[in-house]
């Protein structure tokens, strides 16, 4: 089979190239458009493999993407290609409505006509929006009402209703998962824990935002790519599928765990304004994906986040080179006189 991998050179869509090379005989095409977020030195190992393509592109010209599909004839098309960080859809909606919502519509389009047996939508655990601190027993399953509170997570929640209007009246062959955070190799520095364990290692100061009681339900990427897998092969069209591993965490946990692992001291911690809307606590009931695909995490947090800061540890030069470019003005931009 062909599969197409969209966003393969940033964070999750590259550990689905590397999860798939690994573990199928299927060839991956991954499109990219190398926006801010992509990296082709990520892809450096794929590069080498001859079951693997890479094709610079927007997912949102609709000429090219239907050239791409007229040629290379997908069996399956898997969506990670996405604007994905909340702060900068505070600072500028407009992009997210692009990549996000039309970007998912050019890509569908093109799926019914060439043909596309398998059309996954990654969506996000952020389309229902958050749940209170004091209440754990709550937790979003599927039927969880779609309830959002960024212009990033309204554009996810977008781009699923339209998945599922094209499958409903179009018959498009498609199903969406949400998963809750991830962590792990190649996450772009601008994420809580990239951007702390770089920052920690530079002996620089850490900006929690607000009192750091929000609470991330956080999974190892690996966890991510192999559900997806699981999802593609083996889930039923038109479903949604929850991910996540039952792994809460405050912020101040998860930062004071970065530091205790690289041994450097919380004065480095600073509070800061904080994010607008902020959401207070995301958790998933992944009940579904593991009665019906067998679903369950692998690496639990302490063994994920030992082995996520020794791979930044061991990957200096992946993340100086993007800290090191313009990098410096967004951190500038988002972070000065906060
Ligand atoms: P990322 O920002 O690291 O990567 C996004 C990739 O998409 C980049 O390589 C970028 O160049 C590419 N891209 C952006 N616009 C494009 C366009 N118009 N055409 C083609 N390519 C384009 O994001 P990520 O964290 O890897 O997230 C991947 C997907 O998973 C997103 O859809 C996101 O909403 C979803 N998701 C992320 C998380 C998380 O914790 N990071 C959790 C759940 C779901
Ligand atoms: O839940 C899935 C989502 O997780 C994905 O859909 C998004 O693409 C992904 O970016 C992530 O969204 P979050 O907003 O949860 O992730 P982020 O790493 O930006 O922030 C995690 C938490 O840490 C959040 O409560 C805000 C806080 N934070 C973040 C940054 C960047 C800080 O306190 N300081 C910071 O500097």
């Amino acid at each position: 089979m062909k599969i197409l991998v969209t966003g393969g050179a940033g964070f999750i869509g590259s550990n689905f190239v590397y999860y798939e090379l690994a573990h199928s005989d299927d060839e991956i095409v991954c499109l990219d458009a190398l926006t801010y977020a992509g990296n082709l030195e990520t892809l450096e190992d794929a590069l080498k493999n001859e079951k693997f393509k890479f094709v610079k592109g927007d997912i949102t010209d609709r000429a090219f993407i239907n050239k791409l599909f007229e040629e290379e004839r997908f069996d399956i098309v898997v969506n990670f290609a996405a604007e994905s960080h909340v702060d900068r859809s505070i600072e500028n909606p407009e992009i997210f409505l692009k990549t996000n919502i039309i970007g998912t519509s050019v890509l569908m389009d093109a799926s019914l006509k060439y043909g596309v047996k398998r059309y996954h939508q990654v969506s996000t655990d952020e389309v229902y929006g958050d749940l209170p601190l004091d209440r754990p027993d709550l937790m979003f399953t599927e039927t969880t009402p779609i309830h959002t509170s960024s212009p990033y997570s309204a554009s996810k929640a977008s781009a699923d209703l339209l998945v599922g209007a094209y499958h409903r009246t179009f018959g498009l062959q498609a199903t969406i998962s949400r998963c809750s955070n991830n962590y792990g190799p190649y996450h772009f520095p601008e994420k809580l824990i990239p951007l702390m364990i770089s920052r920690a290692l530079n002996d620089e100061s850490l900006p929690v935002y607000g009192d750091g009681a929000n609470v991330r339900d956080w999974l190892y990427v690996e966890d991510h790519c192999a559900a997806i897998d699981l999802i593609i092969r083996k889930g039923k069209v038109g479903e949604v599928y929850n991910i996540g591993g039952h792994n809460e965490k405050s912020n101040l946990e998860v930062v004071k765990t970065v530091l205790r692992i690289l041994g450097k001291p919380e004065s480095l911690i600073t509070f800061v304004t904080d994010r607008k809307g902020h959401d207070r606590r995301y958790a998933i009931d992944p009940a579904k994906i593991h009665a019906e695909l067998g679903w369950l995490p692998q690496t639990d947090f302490d063994t994920g986040i030992k082995k996520t800061v020794e791979w930044y540890l061991n990957n200096k030069d992946w993340w100086e080179h993007i800290i090191n470019g313009e990098y410096q003005d967004y951190y500038k931009k988002m972070y000065e006189n906060r």
